[in-house]
């Protein structure tokens, strides 16, 4: 079994989110990297005895939280490389969100919406394409709420961790709309695209 390495992100000067709000968060990250990693190891020795077997069914409960807290910072991350970029009008993404939202803005609002759920979670905007279908989801913690096998095309941080060196707890809407306003559209495209031909 392979364990996880943590990602190197280049995150440019983002406009509303600050360079040491983005430092601070990245520690955070590193850490679900290096506690997903932790159970795996712990989980491999517990279970050989019967009295290890029960801890390790307890750590199994906890792998949830640290890794998809692990994953969906990925996507977050990532989407802010190489800078704000407009999403592409003639790519595929474009036309399905046309299809669906009328436009990439009212797509924004659907999931901003979803972001101002009261509690710590995320807001995410996934792909089923099984449908041909976006749909949006409020996630708890990290790990409570995801919808099986949708791929996951935006995912929004709406922890308190995630923007409390910027923004007072009830500025969550003015967080969110620096983080829209910094996507790479054509990153997400790609994850799209992506999504799109498995
Ligand atoms: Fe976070």
């Amino acid at each position: 079994m392979s364990l996880y390495k943590a990602k190197e992100f280049n995150i440019p000067e983002i406009k509303g989110i600050s360079q040491k709000q983005i430092e601070e968060h990245l520690k955070l990250y590193n850490g679900y990297v290096a506690h997903a990693n932790k159970i795996l190891e712990h989980i491999e020795s517990l279970k050989e005895t019967d009295e290890g077997a029960y801890f390790a069914a307890e750590l199994q409960r906890r792998f949830g939280f640290e890794f998809d807290g692990m994953r969906s910072h990925e996507y977050y991350f990532k989407a802010l490389e190489g800078g704000p970029s407009p999403l592409p009008k003639e790519s595929e993404l474009a036309k399905f969100i046309e299809k669906q939202y009328g436009n990439l803005e009212k797509t924004k609002k659907e999931l901003e919406r979803v972001a101002l759920t009261r509690g710590s979670g995320w807001a995410i905007l996934y792909w089923d394409k099984k449908y041909q279908n976006f749909l949006t989801a409020w996630i708890d913690e990290h790990h409570i709420g995801h919808l099986s096998s949708l791929d996951i095309i935006v995912a929004v941080d709406m922890w308190e961790h995630a923007f409390m060196v910027d923004y007072l707890p009830g500025e969550k809407r003015k967080y969110f709309e620096s983080y829209m306003g910094a996507i790479n559209w054509k990153t997400v495209e790609d994850w799209f695209s992506e999504a799109s031909r498995k």
